[in-house]
């Protein structure tokens, strides 16, 4: 890997280009879109610098300016042909994106949801187009053929967060299951940011579908704590991250995971202790660009150098030799990552990083969001609590909120209700019951009845209730049964019960 650097000098200022090309690569001419993505990305950079240095009245005469703009429309052609999706600021292409054969690709438009680690919105009451949201993202669908074939290589009856489609998107599951049954093992990787000290029940849907790949592929299991990414991101202390990690350790450690098949680790803690995987975010933060950073992640001028860096700690877990007590010298291992599509930009950088420091991509499993309480516009998140149904809810909060806030696709009157029916696809009592209650036959019946009007909206919302009161209860029992002790058993450094 070159890095090129191309300078144009302004004021006493320089505006820089990075351009980076592979000695590697096929040789000229034929640009990927991810290469592209960054140069149009830079050249929009220049454009503005060059106007601002304009406005300033110092350098930069209007015809340079135009030389600039000419270049960066002619980038967005290519990059059109190349990707078969317009340009956007902020939204890289994915790995795999090619000129489709008929039609244009992922929607462009004005009314494209948001999805990206820190905001999920959508106009449309039924939640994101996932469907859309993979065109865009370039990953793949995880259709009837991949369940059918987990099901055959784990012998057993998929989770239902596959069979309902929860799980709707992956990355190189194939190749996984392929290397699987040629005996060749992988492992597990998947996180939380603490910045709360509690948990809500849409965080639990990694977790859970995760203790399920564990329990079937018989794998070790990595969990990163960000500590180091609540700190940076919020207006909290480094102490009151760390505590919220371990808190939030014990509501993980609540969901049956075996402490002889899992790593719980603490990037505060971690990243000082082993220098296996400091080595490994070091060698990442080298062949990221500021500018892949930017296009990826959104990040500005303002924002403080810790957000910069963060992504490549979050991916440096997906590499096997970042943890040595479990996999030895081993570099090899492929790495699973199961987590919900909002956390997928980390991921593509990582994707992209991997081969060309001689590491194996981490795959993927993508799940759909567990929509807020006032509907699947956005995703229940931590930080509106009224959205939330929190790990540490009373039986009375759960009734209270969810009658009080939860989004009914009901008629105004039961009269109206009985006649025309419910609307359960944009209906948020409905929506969590696919997520909690297991029996495919009781769902479906509830969908059709309240969709005929048999069912109220109070009926349904007293399903919900009762379906959510006892799994937090046991939730919360199962909790309080973990000690000091087994946190500290699951976040100490050691080998697990595993040969590699
Ligand atoms: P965090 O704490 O925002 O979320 C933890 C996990 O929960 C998923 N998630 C949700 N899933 C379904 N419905 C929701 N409403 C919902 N909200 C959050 C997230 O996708 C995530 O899987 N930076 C990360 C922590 C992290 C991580 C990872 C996550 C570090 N390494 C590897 C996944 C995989 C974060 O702040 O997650």
């Amino acid at each position: 890997m070159q890095v090129e650097r191309v300078s144009c000098q302004w004021r006493e200022g320089y505006v820089s280009v990075e351009k980076m090309t592979d000695c590697l690569g096929d040789g000229e001419g034929a640009k990927t879109p991810m290469e592209l993505y960054e140069e149009l990305t830079a050249q929009g950079d220049q454009v503005r610098a060059l106007k601002t240095a304009k406005a300033e009245k110092c350098l930069g005469s209007q015809t340079e300016i135009e030389a600039a703009v000419q270049l960066l429309i002619k980038l967005k052609v290519d990059y059109k042909q190349v990707a078969g999706q317009d340009y956007k600021a902020g939204c890289p292409p994915s790995e795999n994106s090619v000129a489709p054969d008929n039609g244009p690709a992922a929607s462009g438009g004005d009314d494209e949801d948001t999805v990206d680690p820190w905001n999920v919105s959508t106009t449309n009451a039924k939640g994101v187009d996932y469907d859309k949201l993979i065109v865009r993202f370039g990953s793949s669908k995880i259709d009837k053929e991949l369940v059918d074939r987990i099901e055959k290589v784990a012998g057993q009856r998929p989770h239902h967060f596959l069979r309902r489609g929860i799980f709707f998107s992956h990355r190189d599951m194939h190749q996984v299951l392929d290397a699987y049954e040629k005996q060749k093992s992988f492992y597990l990787y998947t996180g939380r940011g603490p910045s709360s000290e509690s948990m809500h029940v849409g965080h639990l849907i990694p977790f859970i579908f995760t203790k399920w790949l564990q329990d079937v592929f018989d794998i070790p299991l990595v969990i990163q704590l960000t500590d180091d990414e609540k700190y940076l991101w919020k207006d909290l202390t480094l102490e009151d991250c760390h505590h919220f990690a371990v808190e939030n350790a014990k509501d993980i450690i609540a969901c049956g995971f075996d402490v002889n098949k899992t790593f719980i680790f603490s990037d505060l803690d971690y990243m000082g202790a082993s220098p296996e995987f400091y080595r490994n975010v070091v060698k990442i933060q080298k062949h990221v660009t500021f500018n892949q950073v930017k296009g990826i992640f959104g990040f500005t001028d303002s924002d403080c150098i810790g957000k910069i860096s963060f992504p490549a700690i979050q991916a440096a877990p997906s590499f096997s030799n970042s943890f040595p007590q479990i996999f030895g010298s081993r570099k090899d291992i492929q790495c699973l990552i199961p987590c919900a599509i909002d956390q997928d930009p980390y991921f593509r950088m990582t994707r992209d990083v991997a081969p060309r420091i001689g590491y194996p991509k981490p795959a993927l499993l993508h799940s759909t969001f567990f929509p807020a309480l006032q509907g699947a516009q956005t995703k229940m998140s931590a930080s509106d609590a009224n959205s939330s149904i929190f790990l540490t809810d009373t039986p009375k909060q759960i009734k209270n909120k969810i009658n009080k806030h939860a989004f009914s696709g009901g008629k105004d009157t039961v009269e109206e209700h009985r006649q025309d029916g419910g609307n359960p696809d944009v209906d948020v009592s409905f929506m969590y019951l696919t997520f909690f209650l297991e029996d495919d036959e009781q769902l479906e019946k509830i969908r059709q009845d309240y969709a005929s009007g048999a069912l109220l909206t109070g009926e349904l919302k007293k399903i919900l209730i009762e379906t959510l009161q006892p799994m937090i209860a046991q939730h919360q029992e199962r909790r309080k049964q973990v000690t000091d002790e087994t946190v500290k058993q699951f976040m100490t450094p050691r080998r697990l019960n595993f040969h590699f």
